[in-house]
Order: structure tokens, then C-alpha cells, then sequence
């Protein structure tokens, strides 16, 4: 039998110590441990984008990182964001310009677009497309996901100025 391991780290914010066996993934982990179900698994090996989160402030593929080597770590769920108000308008240009349908992609898309928006404040629609690019859509289109993220970003400079 392998003998579970204590890890401690942050998520969204909250101190979190618990006995984890070393093969589970970050993902599962927040999912089945802390019921952060917000966390999507679809490809379950880095492809999709679906399980993507924030890790010290960087995005990461949660189902590619194990929950021991989260150890000591910050992480933020979609969970987090959407409590903070974070993304509060990018959710919601998400919703006005129907960026989703199922959402089994959005948190992940939103993740990543939020990192998008805050390493580049006016990116063009391709530097949209690619960043999302690693990110997969079954039922969008990705041209409204695309939108939508280019009205915030359109909005937050409008606001900043
Ligand atoms: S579930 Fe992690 S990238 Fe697809
Ligand atoms: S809204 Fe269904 S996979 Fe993107």
C-alpha cells in the first residue's frame, strides 16, 4: 500500500493541509478533496485546457501536476476568481455575447483569459486566438469566446482612462 504524503498550500486564499497519495494530480485533488468541482478534467493529459488554474500566479494545466508538488504553493480555482469579482466583467461579457453554451471549457477559458488581459491590457484578436489556443471549444466556435475578451479588454481600458 503507498503511504499518503502532508502537503499544506494555499487555495484561493485559504490555508489547506492534507494526506494526499503521491500519483493524484492537482486537479483531482481539488475536485474530490476540496469539492472545487469549477476545475474541469476533459483530456486529462495537458491538451484541452479544461483543468487550467493559477499557480503563484501562473497558469497551469492542473491535471499535469501532481498535488505534492502544489505543496507550499498558491493556487486559485475559478472558484476563487469569480468570489474576488476578479472576472466579474469578463463572466459577464462572457454571458451578453454567448461565449458559452455547455461550459465545460469556461472556467479554463476564463482563467486563461484573465492572465491574457493582465500580461497584455489591449491584444490584438489574433494574440487572443493564440492565447486561448491551448484552450478547446466543442461547441463555440471560439469566434464569441474571442469577442467577448476583446469587449473587456476594450471596457477595462475605457475604465482606466
Ligand atoms: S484535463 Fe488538463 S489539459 Fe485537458
Ligand atoms: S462551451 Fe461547450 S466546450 Fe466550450
Amino acid at each position: 500500500m503507498t503511504a499518503h504524503v502532508p502537503i499544506s498550500l494555499q487555495v484561493n486564499g485559504e490555508p489547506v493541509d492534507a494526506q494526499v497519495l503521491p500519483r493524484l494530480n492537482l486537479a483531482d485533488f481539488l475536485r474530490e478533496h476540496l469539492s472545487l468541482t469549477g476545475t474541469h478534467v476533459g483530456c486529462e493529459h495537458g491538451v484541452c485546457g479544461a483543468c487550467t488554474v493559477r499557480l503563484n500566479g501562473d497558469i497551469v494545466r492542473a491535471c499535469l501536476l501532481l498535488a505534492v508538488q502544489a505543496n507550499n504553493a498558491s493556487v486559485e480555482t475559478i472558484e476563487g476568481l469569480s468570489d474576488s469579482g476578479e472576472i466579474a466583467d469578463l463572466q459577464d461579457a462572457f454571458r451578453h455575447r454567448n461565449a458559452l453554451q455547455c461550459g465545460y471549457c469556461t472556467p479554463g477559458m476564463l482563467i486563461a483569459a484573465q492572465d491574457l488581459l493582465t500580461h497584455n491590457p489591449e491584444p490584438r484578436r489574433e494574440e487572443i486566438r493564440e492565447h486561448l489556443s491551448g484552450n478547446y471549444c466543442r461547441c463555440t466556435g471560439y469566434q464569441a469566446i474571442v469577442d467577448a475578451v476583446e469587449a473587456t479588454a476594450q471596457a477595462r481600458l475605457e475604465r482606466a482612462s
